[in-house]
C-alpha cells in the first residue's frame, strides 16, 4: 500500500487505516481510493476484526478528491475511470466504520466521513462541501449523504457556498456523533470502536444493515427489513449466548457465529 497504512490489530478487534498523503493533506487519488476499498474487501472477511476506524492526521482527514489529477479529465475520461464503482464498493463495508476526523474533511473527504457509521471529530475539524468554488459540484454522495443528515437548508447553503462548519456546528447539525479536543479524537475513536467490538458482530451487522435500509426505503418496508433481520438474529449461536449470559447474570462471549 503506498498512501494508506493499516494496522489490522489496532486495538483488540479493531482495525485502523490511516490515509497517508500528507504533502497534499490526503487528497483522495485513484490509487488511495483503490487501496481503501481492497483494504475494506480484506477487514471485512477477517474474522479478528469487528470494527474499523478511517483516519487521517491532525491536519487533515482529507482534503478532497485530487484536483490535479482530475483538472484536465473530459466527462467521457470520467465516466470511463467510473471512479464510483470503488466508491459503491466502499458503502458496501458490512462491519461498523467509524471515521475519526480532524483537520480538513472536504468534498470527497466530507463525503467518505459521511460514508462511514459514525463520525469523531476533533475541535479543529472542518467539514464542507466546496466543490462549487472549483465549478462543480459533489458527486461523492454529498448532496444527497449531507442532506440527509443536516436537513436542506444547511445542507443547501454548504454545497451552494462551499463555506466550511466545525466539528462543533457539525455536531449541532447531527452530522458527528462527539467532538473532542485534537490530542483525543483518534483514542475517543478507539474506544467507541471497542465498545462495539465488543458485542456480537452478527447482530451489529444486520442491525447496520437495517438502519442503512432507512435511508432507502418507506417506513412499512424499512420494517419488514428491520423484522426479518432481527429473526435472523435467533439463528446465530451470539443470540443463544447473549440471552444465556444476561439470565446467567455474566459477561457474553460473543463468537461471531
Ligand atoms: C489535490 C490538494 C488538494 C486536493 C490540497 N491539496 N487539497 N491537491 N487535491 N483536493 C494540496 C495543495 O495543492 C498543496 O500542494 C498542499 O495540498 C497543501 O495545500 P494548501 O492549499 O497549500 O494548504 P492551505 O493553504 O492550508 O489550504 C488548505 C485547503 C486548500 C483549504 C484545504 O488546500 C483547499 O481548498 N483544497 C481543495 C479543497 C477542495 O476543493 N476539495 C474538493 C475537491 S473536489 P502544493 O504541492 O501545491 O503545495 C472533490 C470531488 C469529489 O472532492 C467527487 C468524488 C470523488
Amino acid at each position: 500500500m503506498e498512501y494508506i497504512i493499516v494496522t489490522p490489530e489496532y486495538a483488540p478487534r479493531v482495525a485502523l487505516i490511516q490515509l497517508n498523503r500528507p504533502k497534499e493533506l490526503n487528497a483522495l487519488n485513484l490509487q488511495l481510493m483503490m487501496e481503501l476499498r481492497d483494504t475494506l474487501i480484506d477487514l471485512d472477511r477477517n474474522d479478528n476484526v469487528r470494527a474499523i476506524i478511517i483516519t487521517g492526521n491532525e491536519q487533515a482527514f482529507a482534503a478532497g478528491a485530487d484536483i490535479k489529477q482530475m483538472a484536465d479529465k473530459s466527462a467521457i475520461d470520467m465516466l470511463k475511470v467510473d471512479q464510483f464503482s470503488t466508491w459503491d464498493q466502499i458503502r458496501k463495508t458490512k462491519k461498523p466504520l467509524i471515521a475519526a476526523v480532524s483537520g480538513f474533511a472536504l468534498g470527497g473527504g466530507c463525503e467518505l466521513a459521511m460514508t462511514c457509521d459514525m463520525i469523531i471529530a476533533s475541535e479543529t475539524a472542518k467539514f464542507g462541501q466546496p466543490e462549487i468554488k472549483i465549478g462543480v459540484m459533489p458527486g461523492a454522495g454529498g448532496t444527497q449523504r449531507l442532506t440527509r443528515a443536516i436537513g436542506k437548508a444547511k445542507a443547501m447553503e454548504l454545497v451552494l457556498t462551499g463555506r466550511f462548519i466545525s466539528g462543533e456546528e457539525a455536531m449541532h447539525y447531527g452530522l458527528v456523533n462527539k467532538v473532542v479536543p485534537v490530542e483525543m479524537y483518534l483514542h475517543e475513536a478507539v474506544q467507541l470502536a471497542k465498545e462495539i467490538s465488543e458485542m456480537s458482530p452478527v447482530a451489529a451487522q444486520l442491525a447496520k444493515e437495517a438502519v442503512n435500509r432507512s435511508f432507502e426505503t418507506h417506513l412499512d418496508e424499512g420494517l419488514h427489513f428491520e423484522r426479518k433481520n432481527f429473526y435472523l438474529a435467533f439463528a446465530s449461536d451470539d443470540q443463544k449466548e447473549g440471552m444465556k449470559a444476561f439470565v446467567e447474570k455474566r459477561k457474553p462471549e460473543y463468537k461471531g457465529k
